[in-house]
């Protein structure tokens, strides 16, 4: 789908909180897989505005993000922890214990039971109702960097350079920024019944052309969301001016 910047924001944010609300009547929790970075920010200020004018209630609501900086203390200024409570949960009531992420804070040594630890609760949660990604400049969905085969699933691995220094302004300079991460896996995402990816801007044209019509291939992980039954591309006309 191609929309205005704005309106992409709101019409996620309506699919989202129409997943909620059926989710509630239904007597069951919503189980929402959520991203970072700029482009979901805008969905979240709507999400907080329904909850407050309009008592979206996130009591039943729980979240799996889908990645961390690894290694990354959780109230540090630039964890995704921290961006998920500031942009979102601090404003809403979803209850703590619903939320998760990957802990960038852990031992290398307990690392990878903890990713084993993320895919069990995402099962023990039923699975993730709706999925939200944004794209990095290397076809990343998560962190799922160029060589993230389909099968793939959470764990820590190096983060791409391209990826690295489009993130080095935000950490005053590229050799501040984490050599890696923990994320989410290809097939992890893809197991979500609903996926949604945006992306907004010229600069993600050219990987967008590649996503949307290029073969699968690891070396680019969204061209692995064509196989998916439900998933849709929301772009504004600039990111999608290279499509043919
Ligand atoms: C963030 C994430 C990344 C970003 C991508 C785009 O949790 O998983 O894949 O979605 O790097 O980032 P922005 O939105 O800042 O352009």
């Amino acid at each position: 789908q191609i929309l205005e910047h704005d309106q992409i924001a709101s019409t996620l944010a309506a699919r989202i909180a129409q997943i909620i609300r059926t989710a509630n009547s239904e007597g069951r929790a919503a189980v929402l897989g959520l991203a970072t970075g700029s482009t979901p920010i805008g969905i979240y200020r709507q999400l907080i505005r329904m909850h407050r004018e309009e008592g979206l209630d996130f009591s039943n609501v729980v979240t799996f993000n889908l990645d961390e900086y690894y290694p990354m203390a959780p109230d540090s200024i630039h964890s995704y922890h921290r961006y998920m409570w500031e942009n979102l949960f601090e404003h809403i009531n979803i209850p703590r214990e619903n939320v998760h992420l990957p802990r960038g804070d852990l031992p290398r040594d307990q690392v990878e039971a903890h990713c084993e630890g993320y895919e069990q609760a995402i099962r023990d949660a039923g699975g993730i109702d709706f999925q939200l990604l944004g794209i990095g400049k290397t076809g990343h969905i998560g962190f799922n960097e160029p060589g993230s085969g389909v099968e793939s699933r959470t764990r820590l691995l190096p983060l791409d350079t391209v990826t690295r220094r489009d993130a080095a302004a935000d950490f005053f300079g590229e050799d501040n920024v984490p050599t890696e991460a923990i994320t989410m896996g290809v097939a992890s995402i893809l197991d979500a019944r609903e996926i949604a990816l945006i992306a907004t801007g010229e600069h993600k044209a050219r990987v967008i052309r590649r996503a949307v019509e290029g073969e699968p291939d690891p070396d680019v992980a969204a061209t692995y969301l064509q196989s998916h039954p439900d998933a849709t591309f929301y772009l504004d006309p600039a990111a999608a001016a290279e499509l043919t």
